[in-house]
This record gives C-alpha cells, structure tokens and sequence, in this order.
C-alpha cells in the first residue's frame, strides 16, 4: 500500500500533494478529484487509489492496472490560463513525469520518450499515460482542470494478459529493481509542480529533446480524417506538425497517432 507519511515526509513541492488522499478502492481517481473539486477542494489536492473500478484513459478507453503495484493518481489544478491553453498542461505532465522518473532511475531513464502528445514509452512500449480533463464555469471561463496519470512501476509486464504483455512496461523493468511508490509520487508532485510553473512556452525545447514522436513515421487518426506523414515539428501551443508525402505541412491539435517503425 501507499504510505502517506513516507509521502508526506519526501514531499518537496509547495502545492501538489500538500492536500491529498490515498483511497484503497474508488471508481476512478479523475472522479474521484473532481467530487473533491466540486465541495472546495484546494489546487495540486492528489488522490490516488489502490484500485479503480472505472479507470479511463484517452479516447474513452478503460485503463485497468493491478492492485498494488503501479500509481494511479489524479492532480486537481486551478490554474488562472485561458481554456485554450488547457492542452498544454497534459505535454508538461509528460516532462514533469519524466523528469521525475529520471530523479528516481538516474542514466537507466535515459531511452524514455514522450511519444505526443503525452505517452511515455520505453522501447516502443507504453510506461505511462496521461489524461487531462476540465470543467467550465458557466460563463465559459476555466474553473478546475484535472490531470490523470498511471504509471507501471513495480508491475511485470509478462503477467499481463496479451497484447498487454508485449506492449507494456514498467519502471521496475527498465531499473533492473522494485521501486518504492510512496517516495516516487513524492518526486512526481514536485516535478509536475515544476513543470506547470514552467509552461509549454518555458519546457518546448525538453519536450522536443525527449520526443520520440518528432522525425518519425507517424499516422495521425482524428475524427474526420487519417494523416500519415513524418512528424517534423511542435507549434508554439504545442500541436503536432506532420509533413505528409506530397511535402504539405498539417497541423494536428488532437487526435491518436501511431508510430509507423519503433523509435530509436
Ligand atoms: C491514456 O493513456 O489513455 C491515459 C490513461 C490515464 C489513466 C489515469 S490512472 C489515474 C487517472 N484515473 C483515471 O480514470 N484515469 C487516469
């Protein structure tokens, strides 16, 4: 189980993890934070659960992960930025993410990527996801933005059902070694505080050297149309731009893309 006075003790950051629960059970952790929102809740309030009946990811899809063994965790942000700006916070989860994991493993991080606009891979393999959601006011203006993420870290890929199993990883297998959850999330907070002080404005250029996305093959599908191409750059706000074969340079703002070979 998280332990919160491990947590409480290696906490660094200044508002994420300063208001914070550690359930054993919950539907989903992004629910959860939103409930805990909603009755007044603080900015960087975590929860964080053992088990999610009805965790999510991206797309609407389930994200299911064993009891015990990785962090499924939500951050409540209250953030003054326009609406607009709002995907930007899911590619700084992604820095933060990593640069916490590269706190915790040392050079053994070094081939994590960010696969855009927020995976992180090891190997062509899925280490962790990320999904940002939030709610409005009712005169259209940001009130609370919510940010989702579930880590693999202590779990063994191989006892995944497949194509879990061979398209997953963890932590635990990229160090060689379990590592400690409570401490970890700890590191996360305080990387991901980091990271949303900094803005995409401030962290393109880390976003950039750790992408495993740019320069590569990629087929982008969004709901009106499927885009293949090389991914060649990031606009200023941080969307996708892919050249396709006829030389045309298309900008993806959202949608799922895919690595046509596995990135180096
Ligand atoms: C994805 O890659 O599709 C995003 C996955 C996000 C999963 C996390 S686990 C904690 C939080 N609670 C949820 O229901 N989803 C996010």
């Amino acid at each position: 189980m998280l332990d919160q006075e491990t947590f409480r003790s290696a906490l660094r950051a200044p508002h994420l993890g300063r208001s914070f629960r550690f359930l054993h059970a919950t539907d989903s952790t992004s629910d959860q934070a939103r409930r805990d929102a909603m009755e007044g809740a603080p900015h960087g309030h975590l929860v964080a659960a053992e088990i999610q009946t009805a965790g999510r990811g991206r797309k609407g899809r389930a994200w299911t992960a064993p009891e015990g063994v990785n962090l499924s965790f939500s951050l409540l942000l209250r953030p003054k930025i326009p609406v607009s700006q709002v995907p930007s916070l899911t590619l700084c989860a992604a820095v933060g993410c990593r640069d916490a994991i590269a706190d915790a493993l040392g050079p053994a991080a070094e081939g994590i990527g960010i696969k855009w606009p927020n995976d992180l891979l090891h190997g062509g393999r899925k280490l962790c996801g990320i999904l940002s959601e939030m709610s409005l006011t009712a005169r259209g203006e940001l009130d609370f933005a919510i940010v989702g993420i579930g880590l693999n870290v202590n779990l063994d890929p191989d006892a995944l059902p497949p194509p879990l199993c061979d398209t997953a990883t963890s932590l635990r297998r990229i160090a060689g070694h379990p590592l400690d959850r409570s401490l970890l999330l700890a590191l996360l907070a305080k990387r991901l505080e980091d990271a949303f002080d900094l803005g995409f404005q401030g962290l393109a250029d880390r976003y950039r050297q750790a992408s495993c996305t740019l320069g590569t093959p990629v087929r982008a599908i969004m709901e009106s149309e499927i885009l293949e191409g090389t991914a060649v750059d990031l606009t200023p706000s941080g969307a996708l731009v892919i050249r396709t074969d006829d030389g045309t340079a298309r900008t993806v703002l959202a949608g799922d893309v895919e690595h046509l070979r596995a990135p180096s």
